[in-house]
């Protein structure tokens, strides 16, 4: 049965069954590709979108329990006039990915931390992203985005 999710500010309409991971309703009925597949059960955090602002590992949640919540994804960071969001911003100047696999996870995990914690340590960076996987190895230029960012957006 069709419901409804508020995804980055639009209401879409989901022709899909309610048990059906939200990565799944993202990727393939949406084509918003940003969130990515990494192991399918909560464990490396390539797929976290933001629900009501708070990062959510969107592989393992059923969609149709999101009814009532704001979800933003990659694709939702960027400004109204396309400007890119700070973060993304930093984590090209930082030049944090390799294969950037990882990294849609990363910049959204960041968002909510950023979100509770403007100003945040570098142990706190650290923590937040403790649970985010990167394969590549990556993680102090991407602590260093973090920062960036932070420092960026309180200007
Ligand atoms: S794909 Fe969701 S946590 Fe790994
Ligand atoms: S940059 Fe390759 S997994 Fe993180």
């Amino acid at each position: 049965m069709a419901f409804t999710l508020t995804i980055n500010g639009k209401s879409h309409v989901i022709d899909a069954d309610e048990g059906t991971p939200l990565l799944y309703v993202l990727r393939d009925e949406l084509g918003l590709n940003g969130a990515k597949y990494g192991c399918g059960v909560g464990q490396c955090g390539a797929c976290t979108v933001l629900r009501d602002g708070a990062p959510l590992r969107s592989c393992f949640v059923p969609a149709g329990s999101l009814r009532e919540q704001s979800i933003t994804t990659l694709e939702g960071m960027r400004a109204l006039d396309g400007a890119l969001h700070p973060l993304q911003s930093a984590f090209l100047e930082e030049q944090a990915g390799q294969c950037a696999y990882c990294i849609p996870g990363m910049i959204m995990a960041a968002a909510g931390l950023l979100r509770q914690k403007p100003n945040p340590s570098e142990a706190e960076i650290r923590t937040a992203l403790d649970a985010n996987l990167c394969r590549c190895g990556s993680h102090n230029r991407i602590v260093r985005a973090v920062k960036r960012a932070a420092e960026a957006m309180a200007r």
